[in-house]
């Protein structure tokens, strides 16, 4: 029997972290998650070495997630797992997981795609997090999208600008390889940004008409910059890393907020979320928060609900279930996102 008090067990496996989470209803009792650290030295994610570490992790984080809900599986009423988009490999883990509970438990299965679910991790209760009233505009940058989306209801949503070419996380990511910091670089940046000068260096625009994106020029022309500037001084990164990491950093949030600004301003929509990865960004939040002076409402998402949790997941699944909105356990993963 399923309702609103129901409890659901979730999995999220994209990328390379594995994690579940059980919720009561749209309540967190617990969320767990293994990061992978193998990635690391290869400067980005492997995906066979993902697909392995997640089969080697789903048994104990499941046990862990349960543990800490002091739960039983017997007491799970459903199971939410996500179905995509993200690597193939990794997918196949977590959802051929997911069936067998769901199968052997006798449960229904619920498929989520993991770009609804960060924009939805806004509606987690949680005392730290204020849950966005419709219509909102969200902001999703991770390290495989960059997307503005008008929310209209827990279910649609409306995709009217992305990234033509890298995410806004690869950007970061692949930035931070050039310096020679370690996978994953975004919070690197964000952590040598704080001591520095965002205004002294100055790095080329795009030319995106709309609401899209275009970041693999700005990444182009960035590794140009490093490798001009350590021509003539070797030592160009090490005497200078605060200020290359704040002024490249401040770069990207401008061009991720003026397009924001612009949709909401075009929208008349007074209600503005971030959400994925990039939105634990600490400068991109300040700025966000920023925009209450001019009369937007800001919601900015809890530290352990931007980057890939299985939580996000469970809301997600949360709202399925309230609509009987099950799937058929002969689905197989979609690499491509769904909405
Ligand atoms: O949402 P996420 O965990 O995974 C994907 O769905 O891609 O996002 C991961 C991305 C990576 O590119 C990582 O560098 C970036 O989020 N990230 C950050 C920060 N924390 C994570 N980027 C900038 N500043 C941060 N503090
Ligand atoms: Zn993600």
């Amino acid at each position: 029997m399923q309702n609103s008090n129901s409890i659901i067990l979730a999995i999220e496996s994209s990328c390379d972290d594995t994690s579940c989470a059980i919720l009561k209803g749209n309540v967190v009792l617990s969320n767990f998650t293994a990061n992978q650290k193998i990635h690391e030295q290869y400067g980005g994610v492997v995906p066979e070495l993902a697909s392995r570490d997640h089969q080697k992790n789903i048994v104990p984080v499941v046990h862990e997630a349960l543990k800490k809900a002091n739960m039983t599986l017997s007491q799970v009423n459903a199971i939410a797992v996500t179905r995509g988009p993200g690597l193939m490999g990794s997918l196949l883990v977590g959802l051929n997981f997911a069936k067998s509970l769901s199968l052997s438990l006798n449960i229904p299965l619920i498929e989520v795609d993991h770009m609804q679910a960060h924009v939805l991790a806004h509606f987690i209760v949680d005392a730290e997090q204020k849950i966005p009233p419709f219509p909102f505009v969200c902001l999703t940058v991770s390290g495989g999208h960059t997307q503005i989306i008008k929310v209209t209801d827990h279910l649609k949503f409306e995709l009217l600008g992305q990234t033509i070419d890298d995410a806004v996380g690869e950007a970061f990511d692949k930035a931070a390889k050039v310096l020679g910091l370690p996978y994953p670089g975004g919070p690197m940046i964000d952590k040598f940004a704080q001591n520095g000068d965002a205004h002294r260096f100055k790095f080329s625009d795009t030319k995106m008409q709309g609401y899209d994106f275009s970041f693999s020029g700005i990444k182009t022309s960035f590794l140009y910059f490093i490798q001009k500037e350590t021509a003539k001084e070797p030592d160009f990164i090490k005497n200078n890393i605060s200020d290359i990491c704040a002024s490249y950093q401040y770069h990207l949030i401008q061009i991720l907020l003026k397009k924001s600004k612009l949709l909401l301003d075009e929208a008349d929509i007074k209600h503005f979320a971030i959400s994925g990865g990039v939105s634990a960004n600490s400068e991109l939040r300040k700025q966000v928060k920023a925009l209450e002076q001019h009369g937007i409402e800001t919601y900015i998402p809890k530290f352990e609900y931007c980057t890939d949790n299985a939580a996000m997941i469970g809301i997600v699944g949360f709202y399925k279930l309230l609509r009987q909105e099950f799937s058929s356990l002969a689905i197989s993963p979609l690499t491509r996102q769904t909405f």
